[in-house]
């Protein structure tokens, strides 16, 4: 599974997440353990989430601010 050109948007709820960083996940925007099975030498981005709130996970691996878009994929 490769990155995609578009973030993924995602209605988050306050705790702590585990993104994706790696575009292999099955379960994007989330880890799912991808990342050591396909020996892809990334790392899941830890967040955490204040309080219930929409974000826009990067998707394309280009983003400057991980694990949210900043519109990298446009450019
Ligand atoms: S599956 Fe991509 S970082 Fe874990």
């Amino acid at each position: 599974m490769a990155y995609e050109n578009q973030p993924h948007y995602v209605e988050e709820t306050e705790g702590i997440k585990y993104y994706c960083t790696c575009g292999e996940s099955a379960n994007k925007p989330y880890c799912d353990g991808s990342h050591e099975t396909q020996n892809t030498g990334k790392e899941p981005k830890e967040v955490i989430i204040q309080k219930d709130r929409r974000v826009g996970i990067c998707d394309c691996g280009n983003t400057k601010t991980s694990p949210f878009c900043d519109g990298s994929h446009n450019s």
